[in-house]
């Protein structure tokens, strides 16, 4: 094992998902096609919304900036872990490990507050329907997207700066299949009781809390929609659920991770592939399938493709 005297660990190893030939095959196939999905699902999205100018308004442009954090979501794990699924020795540099960990706060945290964002953009629209242009003016989107992106940055590098320091001496096999910090910082040759409580405070608590504040919100705007109901609510409500099925299958694996107090191998690991690639991928999903001007837009844009293609 490398560094065994006391040297520093330049890289560290991945136990990876399986042994069974028969598994990795499986989880090849399986994440390869989510993966795709996901990429293309969100990348179409961005599309649409850029440049169909019915769907020029501030709650799709959310959207399609949720869908452009999602493309980095499930590019962060996703594409090494297929790559690495059938090397033998499944190795990342020190570099690459941190990095890892950098982007998957860094985006999550933005992705997090971006959602709060949205269930505000919902409430205004719902409950103050008059003023929901003046409120929700282009200088509010990009506040609300400035303050996310700052809030993301400054979750990752908090915890970042301690971890950087930190000496690696020993052991260097992390029994997953992506770089995290609850793993990671047990491998550190020094006490990490402190560092370990932080990382639980800081991710646990953005993530419960975001989600409360979420939970409480929906349920604050559902009851608004239940007692002024009318003939428009059942689309509200429609809309609605999507965000809130959203939020649930974002948050529910996050919690699990970082509050959990010892991480029982299997089911971690396996929820992991969860979040890195299946959320990203049922975003454009919820969102599409139950949306009829994104459908629409959806096809005016492979239309205009088509034509392209027929043109050329
Ligand atoms: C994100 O939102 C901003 C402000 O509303 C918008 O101008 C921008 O086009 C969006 N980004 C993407 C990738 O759609």
């Amino acid at each position: 094992m490398d560094g065994a005297n006391g040297s520093v660990v330049s890289e560290f190893v991945f136990l990876g998902l399986s042994n069974s030939w028969e598994v990795q095959l499986l989880l090849f196939l399986f994440s390869s096609v989510f993966y795709m999905a996901s990429l293309m699902g969100n990348l179409l999205i961005v599309f649409s919304v850029s440049t169909d100018s019915t769907l020029h308004s501030p709650m799709y442009f959310l959207l399609a900036n949720l869908s452009f954090l999602d493309v980095g979501v499930c590019s962060i794990a996703a594409p090494r872990m297929i790559y690495d699924l059938f090397r033998k020795r499944k190795a990342i540099s020190f570099g690459g490990c941190i990095s890892q960990i950098f982007f998957i706060h860094a985006i999550g945290g933005t992705e997090m507050v971006l959602l709060i964002a949205m269930a505000f953009d919902r409430y205004v629209a719902i409950c103050k329907p008059l003023h929901y242009l003046s409120i929700m003016s282009p200088k509010m989107c990009l506040f609300f997207l400035v303050t996310s992106w700052v809030i993301g940055l400054i979750h990752s590098l908090v915890q970042l700066v301690f971890v950087i320091d930190l000496p690696f001496c020993g052991p260097n096999v992390l029994d997953s299949f992506y770089c995290d910090l609850p793993r990671l910082l047990r491998l550190a040759c020094t006490n990490t009781q402190e560092l370990e409580f932080m990382v639980t405070v800081n991710s646990g608590l953005i993530s419960v809390g975001s989600f409360i504040l979420l939970v409480f919100s929906y349920v604050f705007i559902l009851f608004t929609v239940w007692k002024h109901s009318s003939g428009g609510s059942s689309k509200a409500v429609s809309t609605l659920s999507a965000h809130i099925t959203v939020v649930v299958l974002f948050f529910g694996p996050l919690m699990f991770f970082y509050t959990w107090p010892s991480p029982t191998s299997h089911l971690d690991k396996y929820l992991a592939i969860f979040d890195a690639v299946i959320t990203p991928f049922l975003n454009p999903v919820i969102y599409t399938f139950r949306n009829k001007e994104m459908k629409m837009a959806m096809r005016r844009l492979c239309g205009r493709l088509v034509r392209y293609r027929k043109i050329s």
